[in-house]
Parts: structure tokens; C-alpha cells; sequence
């Protein structure tokens, strides 16, 4: 029935309370059987039940609550002692005649299912039972005896306790009393169950112990099962269900997980690049203040200033993320962080986290030569193919190996494929080789642009001019010009004037390129060489040199670039004496205006040296412009030369024409006298030239006078008629007519 007040704290709320079952048994009268108990049994029995179980769960249909002993003298085992047990009456018979029953053989009492049912509208009690036990069975004879029973009614305190919140780590003298249960029937044994298992206990007056100190975190919750039982073990009633709270304290220090191999970021993230995410695991209860953890950077340092440090970590989420200030590649950074619990406050646990930060380069730096002009470098024209040249040398300022191999590659000035690069990978260093034969002759000179690229693609901006350079390659010529003779050689008279020309040194083949000649040790100053045609002259009058002495000097030949090397050679020169005059030619004459005729200059006449040889001999006219434009001379074989005039006409009288004649190193000069004078039909003279070698006598000079006179007015006639012809005349006139208005 609905409780009154009265009923215990902890069922206050129940609806349903119960009396039950409190009973009282006076000393057994009889001789028979006999009882067992000799006290008043006051415990109540009852079951309160939590509010959510709505029907009323009193002690248990059937189970006893109460177990008549008694003894009989007879046999154990026989007939005599087999005891029959009968309730014979109740009182009050309300509301139930038969709220009890008693188990026949056993003498067990426990409420009848009646009992059960109607037991809320039974009275306060006491409820006096009578009950009998006779022997011989169930025999209708036998001995008897009775007793009364008296049975209480009384309030159920059988309500499980609110649930109970025992902190961990509790320092207390150990079992420790955390709760209490009663049944307040009879003979009661409690019973515990922890689940899970846990170091709780009972004991037979319904202290619910703890025998050690709890971990939160091992377990934070049991579930204790606390039963009544009767001296057979069975529940009176339902179990009671007690829920043990572990409350938590601040045992367990954040703890930092696990980063075994470094975090690697790539060198330019920008700021607030996530690098991690720390999130301290901290064992203590979810939610409260023991497990608020919150992070601090303890190294890098945090900077102070405005610009901020590498990192920065947020205090509520741990996550570390990449500060304004910028991180170097190939850096290994140890972060530490501080998680601390209790929100940081003091007192609380905390733990350093730590994390290698490792900064991941990546290919933001292009390749650059450390010179950009190699060069002018001079390769021997005669340089074997693989040659090397040069040796160019790039770097690379990323670290990653990867990121540091660079291909080179010439982009301009090989177009014939001259010159080749090859490189070891990762070197950073490319041989510049030579791939073929050089040639001065087609190009003196090469420039060649090459560049430098990374092999991996390049980030961030492109390379800048560091990644071009320029090698010089100047081509030496590697021989000296070569000249026709070994060593030169010239006979020359101590009276030779300044400006004669003495012989011409030559290339042995004619030169595409200039030369250049020079003299090196004409310590007497007496020659002088043209530097481009090698015609050696004397540069004044041999004075001080004596016939039959001998002069040397080198002349140094080079290319007139002055690239490749020079030679030198000798030059002798013998000085000779003045020459005897030359013997008179026997006279001859030659025909003015031309005829077709010459006079033969033999090349023997005048050899300083006759022994060495009939020649070959060869001949040049003097230099004597005037001999050059009157004067032809036509070599006929080795040894002789043929003279005839040049113009077509020429003053008649005698005249001297220096030949120059040469022999090996040796040259004369040949005065060769010619008479010229106007001719007969059939060529002869005129005039007797013979006449002309005696002083000519009065008569003859007059006559030779009058005759000039005559001649001179028959060129001047001449000269104005042919001038007269000539202003209507083309202008191909004939040459030889140009030189008469020289000599007018
Ligand atoms: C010039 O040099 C050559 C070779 O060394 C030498 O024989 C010659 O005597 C020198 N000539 C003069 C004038 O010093
Ligand atoms: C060269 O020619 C001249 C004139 O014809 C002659 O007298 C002379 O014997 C010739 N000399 C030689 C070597 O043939």
C-alpha cells in the first residue's frame, strides 16, 4: 500500500511499500519437535522498489523467511521422525485466511501467493500463527506438537542508495564504508556482485565496503549488485542495483602523441601552414578541467616582436602552424610545446611535447655559372679532337640532391658542332671539349654561348643571367710562315747607295693571310725590310763595311695578325768591292722610230764570280723610272737577255742602260750603251754613230744644231698635229704617245 512518511529516506519516493513477515514464535510446548530460534524474530521483510517498477514486489512468493527446526528423540531416518508441518490457523484471518504457507516437510514459512498479492492491504500486524508438527509422516497417527507463530508486518528498507561517487585515488584507511543496505526481514545474508568486478564487498550488516583505492581511468563506473538471501541463498526479493561513481581527480598528465620520423614541410609555405596538430591526449575525465589541456611554445622561442617567430601554436587546438618568419631549407627544428591540463592554470599537470620539423627544400634556385666569360682562351689549331678546353663550373643553391642536377648545353656560336659539353650528374662541373678539328683558316675565333639548367623543373621565378656564360676560343695557328729558303744570301757592293733593293724574302706558297716582316738585330742599322712585301733595301750607305766582310741579321717573320709563332732566318749578306767599270759593249744601234730589233745582254759579262757558273742569270732594268718607261727587257734563255725600246720613239744618241743581273745572291749592274738613231729604209743609221765619240767639228755642230733645230721643228710639228688629232681622237690613243708631252 501507498507509504505514510514514515517510511525510510531513501524510499520516500516510492509509492509502494510493503510490511512483511516480521514474526514471532513462542517456546515450543511440546515435547516433539522443537524450536530452533529462541529469540523474537523482528526483521521486517519487505521490498521497495524504484519508482520505475510499478507492481509491488514484496518478499517473495514462496521463499522462507523462516525455517521451523525441531527435533524428535526418535530414530533419524524411520518414520517416528518424519515430521509433517501445518499451519492450523492464522489471526486476523484479514484480508486473506491464508496469507502464509508452510512447507509440509521442511517447515519452511514464506508468504502464500494470496499473501503476496494482498499483502498491501494487510493489517499492521502482528498475525498470529498456529502452527502444528506431528511425526509418522503423513500418517494420520503420530505425535504432535504446536506453536505459535507471531508474524509482524513492517516497512520495506529494502531501497538501493542514490549512486554513490567515491573519488579515485581516495586516501582513506582501507575497507572504507561507502554505503549501507537493509532488509529489515529476518536471518538475512547479503550478497555482493560487482560488475565488472570491482573491491567491493558486504557484510552481514549490510556495510557496502571498498577495499582499496580506485583508478577512474582503469574504471569509472561499477555496477554492484547487493542481494538479500535467506539462510538457503535464495533472494528474498529483487537484487538491489547500486551504480559506484569513480570521480576523477587530476592524475594524469597530458601525454603528447607520437611522432617518430620528423614532419617535413616544404621550404616557402606560406605563414599559417598547418605543420601538426598536437592534441595532447590527457587520461583524466572527458570535459573537466583535468583534462582541458592547452599548449604553449617553448621552443623556437616565440619572438616578441611584431614579425613573429618560425611558428606559432594555438592554445586551445595545438595546432602548430608556420609563423611570418622564414624557415630555411635542410633546417631541423625541434618545436617543444608545453600541454598543460587545468586550462594552464597553476597546479596542473602538463607534459612537453616534441616534434622535429623538418624543412623539405625544393627547386627554387636555378643553376648559375660562377663566371659568365671564360675566356678568350687560345687552342692550338693542331688540338686533338677531346681536347678540353675549359672546365665550367655552376652551382646550385637548393640542398636536395635532386634539385642540384643540372644539364648544360651550348646554344650559339657551334654551328659546325666544333665543341661538345659532357658532365658527370651532380658534379656541377661540364667539360668543354674539343669535338673536332680547328682550321684558323675558316674560323680564327669562336664564341659560344652556353647555359646551365636544372634537370628537375625549376619553382618560382626563372633563372636569371647567371644561368648563360661565354667561352672564348681564340685558334692559334701552330707553324710559323714558311719561307722559300732556309737562309738568304746576297753579294752586295760597300758602294750599294741607300734605298737599293736587295732581294726579296718570300713565302715559300703564297699566303692567304698577310705577313709581316721585320728585322731583329741590324745592330748597323745599314738595312731596312718593307714589313709587308719583305724587300730588303739598305736603309743608308754602307759606310764601314770592307769587301769581303760578312754582315748577319735575322729577319723575324710572323702573320701579320701576330697570332701563332714567328721564325727567323738569316740573312748574309757578303760585302764586295767597287766594281772595275764595266767594259764597253761594242756599240750597236737601234732605229727610232721603232724597229723591229733589240741588242743581247749577256748575263756572264760583269759575274763578279765567272768560276761558279754560266748562270742562270736574271735581269731587271735599273730603277730609273725614265729607263723603266723607254726600255723593254725580255729574258731570251739563262744566260742572256734581250734590250729594245719600249716607246716608239726615243731620242737618237747613245745611250747608257743600267741592268741589273742577278745570280744566286749575287747582283751587278750592266751599263749596256745603245745608239739609237733614226734609220734608213734598210735600217741603218743616218748618221754614222761612230762619228758621235769624237768632239764633232764646227761644221758638224752647226749641222748637228741646225739638224736639232730641224728635228725639234719636226716634233713640234709633229706634237701639234698629234695633239690636234688626239682632242678628236677617242681616248684609246695608243700609250706610247703620252710620255712626248713629258719630255716637251
Ligand atoms: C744577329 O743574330 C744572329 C743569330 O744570333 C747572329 O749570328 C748575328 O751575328 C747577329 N747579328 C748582329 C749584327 O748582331
Ligand atoms: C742564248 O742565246 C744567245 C743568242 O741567241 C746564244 O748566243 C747563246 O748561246 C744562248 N745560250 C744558251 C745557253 O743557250
Amino acid at each position: 500500500r501507498p507509504s505514510r512518511g514514515s517510511h525510510p529516506p531513501i524510499c520516500s519516493s516510492v509509492q509502494w511499500g510493503e510490511r512483511l513477515a516480521c514474526f514471532q514464535s513462542p517456546p515450543w510446548q511440546s515435547a516433539g519437535p522443537r524450536r530452533r530460534d529462541q529469540g523474537v524474530r523482528r526483521d521486517a521483510q519487505g521490498a521497495c522498489l524504484p519508482p520505475s517498477i510499478s507492481s509491488p514486489s514484496p518478499t517473495n512468493t514462496g521463499v522462507p523467511f523462516l525455517f521451523l527446526e525441531v527435533s524428535d528423540g526418535d530414530e533419524p531416518g524411520t518414520a517416528n521422525s518424519d515430521l509433517r508441518f501445518h499451519i492450523l490457523s492464522q489471526a486476523p484471518a484479514q484480508p486473506a485466511p491464508n496469507l502464509f504457507q508452510l512447507e509440509p516437510q521442511l517447515g519452511a514459512l514464506a508468504l502464500s501467493p494470496e499473501g503476496s498479492t494482498s499483502l498491501d492491504q494487510a493489517l499492521e500486524g502482528p498475525y498470529q500463527l498456529l502452527v502444528q508438527v506431528k511425526d509418522m509422516g503423513d500418517q494420520a497417527s503420530g505425535h504432535q506438537t504446536t506453536a505459535n507463530i507471531v508474524v509482524s508486518i513492517v516497512e520495506n528498507t529494502w531501497a538501493p542508495p542514490e549512486p554513490i561517487h567515491l573519488a579515485e585515488n581516495l586516501q582513506v584507511p582501507y575497507p572504507h564504508l561507502i554505503a549501507q543496505v537493509h532488509w529489515s526481514g529476518g536471518d538475512v545474508h547479503y550478497h555482493l556482485e560487482s560488475q565488472p568486478s570491482g573491491p567491493f564487498d558486504v557484510n552481514s550488516e549490510g556495510n557496502l565496503y571498498v577495499s582499496r583505492e580506485l583508478d577512474r581511468e582503469r574504471q569509472a563506473e561499477y555496477l554492484l549488485q547487493v542481494r538479500a538471501q535467506n539462510p538457503h541463498g535464495e533472494d528474498y526479493t529483487e537484487a538491489l542495483q547500486l551504480q559506484v561513481v569513480v570521480t576523477d581527480e587530476n592524475d594524469n598528465a597530458p601525454i603528447c602523441p607520437q611522432h617518430d620520423l620528423p614532419i617535413s614541410i616544404p621550404e616557402l609555405s606560406p605563414p599559417g601552414t598547418e605543420v601538426t596538430r598536437l592534441s595532447a591526449e590527457d587520461a583524466d575525465a572527458p570535459g573537466s578541467p583535468h583534462a582541458h589541456v592547452v599548449y604553449q611554445l617553448l621552443n623556437p622561442e616565440p619572438e616578441e616582436d611584431a614579425e613573429g617567430g618560425a611558428f606559432e601554436v594555438d592554445p586551445t587546438s595545438g595546432s602548430v602552424t608556420l609563423g611570418a618568419a622564414p624557415l630555411q631549407a635542410g633546417q631541423n627544428i625541434l618545436l617543444q610545446v608545453l600541454a598543460a591540463d587545468l586550462a594552464g592554470a597553476k597546479g596542473g599537470l602538463s607534459s612537453t611535447c616534441e616534434v622535429t620539423v623538418m624543412i623539405k627544400d625544393i627547386n627554387d634556385h636555378a643553376p648559375e655559372f660562377t663566371t659568365s666569360q671564360i675566356g678568350p682562351l687560345s687552342l692550338p689549331e693542331d688540338a686533338e679532337p677531346g681536347t678540353l678546353v675549359a672546365t665550367l663550373t655552376a652551382t646550385d643553391a637548393d640542398i636536395e640532391p635532386d634539385f642540384r642536377l643540372m644539364d648544360f648545353a651550348i646554344v650559339a656560336g657551334d654551328v659546325e658542332g666544333t665543341f661538345s659539353l659532357d658532365w658527370e650528374p651532380g658534379t656541377g662541373q661540364a667539360q668543354f671539349r674539343l669535338r673536332k678539328k680547328l682550321s684558323y683558316e675558316t674560323a680564327p675565333s669562336h664564341k659560344l654561348l652556353v647555359v646551365v639548367r636544372s634537370v628537375v623543373e625549376l619553382v618560382g621565378p626563372d633563372p636569371g643571367p647567371g644561368s648563360t656564360a661565354t667561352v672564348m676560343v681564340l685558334v692559334e695557328r701552330v707553324s710559323p710562315p714558311q719561307l722559300d729558303q732556309d737562309s738568304y744570301e746576297a753579294g752586295v757592293r760597300v758602294s750599294t747607295p741607300a734605298g737599293s733593293l736587295l732581294l726579296t724574302i718570300q713565302p715559300l706558297v703564297p699566303m692567304s693571310s698577310p705577313l709581316r716582316f721585320s728585322l731583329v738585330n741590324d745592330s748597323k742599322g745599314w738595312l731596312c725590310i718593307k714589313e709587308a712585301s719583305g724587300e730588303v733595301y739598305t736603309a743608308r750607305s754602307l759606310q764601314g763595311a770592307h769587301p769581303g766582310d760578312m754582315y748577319t741579321v735575322l729577319v723575324a717573320v710572323q702573320h701579320a695578325d701576330e697570332r701563332g709563332p714567328s721564325a727567323s732566318v738569316p740573312l748574309v749578306l757578303h760585302f764586295l768591292g767597287t766594281p772595275p767599270a764595266p767594259a764597253p759593249v761594242p756599240a750597236r744601234h737601234l732605229c727610232t722610230p721603232r724597229q723591229d730589233q733589240g741588242v743581247m745582254v749577256n748575263g756572264a759579262s760583269g759575274d763578279p764570280d765567272p768560276a761558279s757558273g754560266q748562270g742562270p742569270y736574271s735581269f731587271a732594268l735599273g730603277p730609273d723610272p725614265t729607263v723603266q718607261r723607254d726600255w723593254h727587257l725580255q729574258a731570251l734563255n739563262a744566260s742572256h737577255a734581250y734590250l729594245s725600246l719600249a716607246l716608239n720613239w726615243v731620242e737618237p744618241q747613245k745611250h747608257v742602260i743600267p741592268v741589273v743581273v742577278s745570280r744566286l745572291d749575287l747582283k751587278w749592274q750592266l751599263l749596256v750603251q745603245v745608239a739609237v738613231c733614226r734609220c734608213t729604209v734598210e735600217g741603218q743609221c743616218l748618221r754614222k754613230v761612230g762619228r758621235m765619240k769624237g768632239m764633232p767639228t764646227k761644221q758638224s755642230a752647226l749641222g748637228i744644231l741646225l739638224g736639232t733645230l730641224a728635228a725639234i721643228g719636226f716634233i713640234l710639228i709633229l706634237i701639234f698635229t698629234h695633239l690636234a688629232m688626239s682632242r678628236k681622237k677617242d681616248l684609246d690613243q695608243p700609250v706610247d704617245s703620252v710620255p712626248l708631252k713629258v719630255v716637251v
